[in-house]
């Protein structure tokens, strides 16, 4: 039989080794809480309270102007563009328009690994919201503005397919396209002479449509250049109007701004704070994705991998060639910039570090955008953060990003917080879905920046 004093002695030193077992778990879990993703969130220091105000859309301005557009702000030339962006006659086929890849519904993506019309494109389609910002076009900046840009899928064969000489002929027959066009450009020009004026033609693609192309004077496809480029500035004018509405992440800051606690609470979950935490600090996205859209607009090799059958993607590398040779850019003859004004293109970067770089996109828009990235090669939020959290390396030039090494709850927190970033789009809703027949030209935003 036990004495009631071993009893005691046995159940006391029993109780102590309970508590410092409790006592070290306690310590490696505090010491480990960070990886483990339990540590209670601490408060915003005031350097991290900078980098979040300088990330939210209060202090956005209004789009860069765009010297090479001179209707780029006009409300009348983005009412005309709103039109043609919607109307699948202009197309080879007659069914396709630019909402037909980048569809409203889907911030102006679609949720296809390609672009898909008349056949596939080579690339994801991006959305256009915020695009306005970027001084380059393209997941490789092959353009230098919105303008140049909207004029490339209109002839492209496996988007709209068609060519400029019978989309200026369409404008020229259609009496409301003609008037809108005219009240903002001028006369178009008088096509009726088949002789001078083929009915179709254009300089790429198309071998019988370049033909016609080669037999038309220098005069004669200048003048249709130039009104094939103004519905370019048109179309412009409208995709200028389609900016990032404030997400709950804006909200979020303005309330830690405010000393709001309650209102914080409200907002953002502690799993998300962490996941913002880990953003601008040891997750190191803040390097590229920064700024009010959460993108530095600059070209960098993340190390993605092409699909198998397909040769690498030299990206930026090989889009600079095309940027300069493109008849549509700022210095070209249909820019109405004057040569100061197009310092972006006169001083872009060409170095090899480029080889294989896309430019950074906004992660206001990742909401219904899935697939990720230029080739749609990611199909979720948690495997863009699991290629990150590796860091491969690339298929051509080198990956600039490091492995993360970080957990599973961490990456979990990182996902929860770009779930934080969506919003709506800053517009009328009108600008959203086809236009009405007669559409009055004003513009109002919902969200007015503080
Ligand atoms: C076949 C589907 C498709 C059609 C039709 C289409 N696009 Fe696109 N768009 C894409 C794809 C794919 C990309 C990215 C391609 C790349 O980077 O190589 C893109 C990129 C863009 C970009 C660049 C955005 C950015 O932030 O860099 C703009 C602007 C754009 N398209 C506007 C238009 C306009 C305007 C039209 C109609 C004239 C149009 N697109 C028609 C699929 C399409
Ligand atoms: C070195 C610059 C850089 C860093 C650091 C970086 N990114 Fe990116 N990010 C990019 C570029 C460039 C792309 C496009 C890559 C491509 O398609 O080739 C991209 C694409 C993405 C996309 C896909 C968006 C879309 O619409 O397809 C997401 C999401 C993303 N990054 C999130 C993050 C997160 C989260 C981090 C931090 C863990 C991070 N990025 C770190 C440059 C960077």
């Amino acid at each position: 039989m036990i004495s009631y004093a071993s009893r005691t002695r046995w159940l006391w030193s029993g109780t102590l080794t309970l508590l410092a077992l409790a006592a070290a778990f306690l310590i490696a879990l505090a010491d480990n809480c960070e990886h483990l993703g339990l540590c209670p969130p601490a408060p915003w220091s005031a350097d991290e309270l900078a980098l979040l105000r300088s990330m939210t859309l209060d202090n956005i301005p209004p789009p860069p102007a765009s010297p090479s557009n001179r209707v780029a702000d006009n409300p009348r030339a983005a009412a005309l563009g709103h039109r043609l962006f919607f109307d699948s006659r202009l197309s080879a086929n007659g069914k396709i328009s630019c909402a037909s890849c980048h569809r409203p519904e889907n911030h102006f993506s679609e949720s296809q690994t390609r672009g898909r019309a008349i056949g596939f494109t080579e690339r994801n389609t991006m959305s256009l919201v915020g695009s306005a910002y970027s001084p380059w076009q393209y997941w490789d900046g092959r353009r230098d503005s919105l303008w140049s840009q909207a004029l490339t899928p209109l002839e492209h064969p496996a988007e709209h397919g068609g060519n400029r000489m019978e989309y200026v002929r369409f404008i020229a027959a259609d009496p409301q396209y003609r008037a809108a066009y005219e009240s903002l450009f001028g006369p178009l020009p008088d096509l009726s002479d088949h002789r001078r004026f083929p009915l179709a033609a254009t300089p790429i693609h198309n071998e019988s449509w370049q033909r016609a192309w080669r037999e038309m004077t220098p005069e004669d496809q200048h003048a249709v250049n130039r009104a094939f480029a103004n519905l370019g500035k048109a179309i412009a004018a409208y995709e200028r109007l389609l900016l990032p509405g404030p997400s709950r992440f804006d909200a979020y800051v303005s309330a830690v701004l405010a000393g709001d606690e309650k209102q914080q609470q409200a907002l953002f979950s502690e799993g998300e704070i962490r996941g913002l935490r880990l953003f601008i600090g040891p997750a190191k996205c803040i390097d590229c994705h920064n700024g009010p859209l959460l993108t530095n607009n600059e070209f960098h090799n993340t190390g993605l991998l092409s699909y198998s059958a397909e040769l690498p993607d030299r990206g930026r590398r090989a889009a600079i060639t095309r940027v300069l040779a493109d008849p549509f850019n700022c210095s070209g003859l249909y820019s109405d910039a004057s040569e100061q004004d197009c310092l972006e293109l006169r001083f872009m970067r060409t170095g090899k570090e480029l080889l294989g770089a896309m430019r950074t996109p906004s992660l206001r828009n990742l909401a219904n955008t899935e697939p990720f990235m230029h080739k749609g090669q990611l199909n979720t939020l948690m495997e863009v953060l699991e290629h990150y959290n590796q860091a491969p390396a690339a298929m051509i030039g080198h990956n600039e990003t490091k492995p993360l090494k970080l957990g599973r709850r961490q990456l979990k927190n990182l996902e929860s917080f770009l779930h934080t970033l969506s919003g709506s789009i800053d517009v009328e809703p009108k600008w959203l879905v086809p236009p009405t027949s007669s559409e009055p030209a004003t513009v109002t935003r919902t969200h007015k920046p503080g």
